[in-house]
């Protein structure tokens, strides 16, 4: 059935965006509690002064289904849109010389993404600034390198895509996994796979498809979203080192980063860009649960530190 024209405008609005990665975000952070519950469970197991707190635990469970069905419908979509003729031609689009790119620095960049997404939303309770300066501040706290905080604080500004020409929220977020080999079963909900038109590809449908095993991931196409987008943006218009680059580039690439998939595809580089997405990953998904910072006040510290990594201000979007 088609959709309503109002559903095909929420679901443009950039509020609708953020609602979705926000029950993606969440279903992330309840898999990894999951996980960790798992591990303490085993430990209590063995532990004969704590009891194991079963209604704490199917709480748990509920908000991670309730959060699931919706993030359900939206991975359906996902799994089946993107194809290797998809992503080909995201990339044809994003290189082509007519496509007209907006020059911002980076901060205004952020208020950009801060106006569309969340200005009409008031029960927002973290806008996007706030958000990509809690990441960066997290590090900061903790010692991190200038260069990893100035990834924490622009790691999302991918999502100005979504008012450049996306189809939807379905490239724009989510976990990202490659195209052209067969889908892993750590993907999440990679039963909605099956109507994806490569899934059954003589190529594209098998193992290593258009790949070779330890072909390094630099050489492999990965979903289209807002972690690629970014990348594509910064990588020849920044400072940025390696490590910075693929915890931009790999930040949503769950099935690999946490699920342990992929592997075989990885060349020697890769594992240190492996550990440096972990080292990444903690601070994307809990320090929205920090105070909101002030933006006023630490624009002099990031403003900096922008122009340390990225010495052409204006970048072309
Ligand atoms: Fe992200
Ligand atoms: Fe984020």
């Amino acid at each position: 059935m088609a959709p309503s024209a109002t559903s095909v405008e929420a679901d443009r609005s950039g509020v609708a965006l953020e609602t979705a990665s926000d029950a993606i975000d969440s279903v992330n952070i309840l898999k990894a509690q999951a996980a960790a519950k798992v591990k303490q469970s085993a430990e209590e197991v063995f532990s004969e002064s704590s009891k194991f707190d079963a209604e704490k635990d199917k709480n748990g469970f509920r908000q991670y289904d309730d959060a699931c069905d919706r993030v359900k419908s939206f991975y359906r979509e996902q799994h089946i849109k993107q194809t290797v003729a998809y992503n080909l031609a995201a990339r044809m689009r994003f290189n082509s010389a007519s496509r007209t790119r907006e020059r911002m620095t980076i901060w205004e960049a952020m208020e950009k993404l801060n106006t569309l997404i969340d200005d009409s939303d008031p029960d927002t309770e973290l806008n996007q600034i706030q958000h990509l300066l809690q990441t960066a501040e997290a590090m900061r706290r903790d010692g991190k390198p200038r260069w990893m905080q100035v990834t924490g604080l622009i790691h999302d500004l991918g999502k100005l895509m979504f008012f450049y020409g996306a189809e939807g929220q379905w490239d724009v977020v989510g976990d990202t996994f490659p195209v052209g080999c067969k889908f892993d079963k750590r993907i999440i909900y990679s039963d909605t796979f099956e109507e994806n038109p490569d899934y059954n590809h003589p190529v594209y449908g098998t193992e290593f498809g258009i790949y070779q095993p330890g072909c390094g991931l630099d050489n492999v196409m990965l979903s289209w979203g807002h972690d690629e987008y970014l990348y594509h943006v910064v990588k020849d218009q920044s400072r940025l080192p390696a490590e910075a680059l693929a915890m931009i580039r790999y930040h949503s690439f769950y099935p690999w980063h946490r699920e342990g998939a992929y592997r075989e595809l990885m060349a020697e580089k890769d594992y240190a860009m492996l550990k440096a997405v972990q080292a990444f990953n903690p601070y994307d998904l809990y320090s929205k649960s920090d105070a909101a910072p002030s933006v006023e006040e630490l624009k002099p510290y990031y403003m900096d530190l922008i122009d340390e990594w990225f010495p052409k201000k204006q970048i072309q979007w």
